[in-house]
């Protein structure tokens, strides 16, 4: 087995040979949690905390059944009705949590950055479930399983990421993961949605969207991060699905057997047509959810394994 890592905290720090062990065990997953008994004890014993300080529907629910399904105890704290709402600050809420012995803490928050610091604070294995801007390791991943399923590679293949670039962590992680495996990257966008350096990030750089899909294997579509955006980036949503949008039209200039992909959430009739996220022939949208699962079962399991492993020499050590 190869994968040394101690947490999942960006896709930076992995190396290609630890993605394939890590999508090779998801594939593993997959088939798993096509069957009605989805059980096994890969967890059983340990306990993981998932704390959400943004909202999420894929990512929370997916860790929580990933959880449910190796076996661990799940525990979700719902962050709204937790003491982080009457100050106590991130830091003591980890310290707070840690000193409760969890094995795995699956961390999501607004601020870049936040989850690594809370890892250097806690003794357990930490995984980040987005953080700001920087990194969503496991939708980069499940991006990756989703992409080898349907392509029957990982390498060479051309792909768009197309929209909101700048805000998205999604792209972040998506750039690192697919440039390590070695393929054709395209960022299409207004310059406005560009994020600084984009020249430097070694990938062709496109605002005009057909120009940018020619000959493309895969279309990556992201939503417009409102939330992280602090002034106006467009002129307005109708000039902008005129210009980014995906529709057939613009989808013509990929290749023919090009997949179409969306992180989520979506917003049709912004940066995709429903009937384009509908397409089962072109979408693996739904397929990028079931991955997900996997994906973090996978994740969970190899940490899991490398804790005990710690733990173990720890114990001979003391014993020594
Ligand atoms: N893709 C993604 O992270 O979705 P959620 O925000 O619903 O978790």
């Amino acid at each position: 087995m190869t994968f040394r890592a101690r947490h999942l905290l960006g896709i930076e720090h992995l190396a290609p040979d630890e993605i394939r062990t890590l999508l090779d065990l998801a594939d593993t997953y997959v088939e798993l949690n096509r069957r009605t008994i989805k059980r096994t004890d890969a967890l059983a014993g340990m306990t993981q905390i998932n704390m959400f300080f943004e909202n999420s529907t894929r990512t929370q629910a997916s860790f929580e059944l990933a959880g449910k399904r190796l076996g661990a105890d799940v525990m979700n704290m719902a962050v709204s009705q937790s003491s982080v709402k009457k100050g106590e600050t991130l830091i003591d809420t980890a310290l707070t949590l840690n000193a409760m012995h969890p094995d795995l803490l699956v961390v999501r928050h607004p601020h870049s950055g936040a989850v690594n610091l809370l890892a250097q604070k806690v003794n357990c294995a930490v995984l980040n479930a987005g953080d700001g801007k920087h990194e969503h390791p496991t939708q980069a991943l499940l991006d990756a399983l989703t992409i080898r399923r349907r392509k029957g590679r990982l390498q060479r293949l051309v792909v768009a990421i197309c929209g909101d670039i700048a805000h998205s962590r999604v792209a972040r992680s998506n750039l690192l993961l697919l440039g390590k495996m070695e393929n054709r990257l395209r960022l299409i966008g207004p310059p406005t949605l560009m994020p600084a350096g984009v020249g430097e990030l070694g990938v062709e750089v496109y605002d005009d969207m057909k120009a940018g899909l020619e000959g493309a294997d895969v279309v990556m579509m992201l939503r417009l991060q409102k939330e992280r955006m602090d002034g106006g980036f467009i002129p307005s949503e109708r000039e902008y699905y005129h210009r980014y949008g995906l529709d057939a039209e613009k989808l013509a200039y990929a290749k023919p057997d090009a997949i179409v992909m969306h992180p989520g959430p979506m917003n049709r009739g912004v940066e995709i047509d429903g009937e384009i996220a509908d397409d089962i022939n072109r979408s693996v949208i739904q397929e990028q959810v079931e991955m997900g699962v996997a994906v973090r079962m996978a994740a969970m399991d190899l940490l899991a394994r490398n804790l005990k492993a710690e733990r173990g020499r720890q114990a001979a050590g003391v014993m020594a």
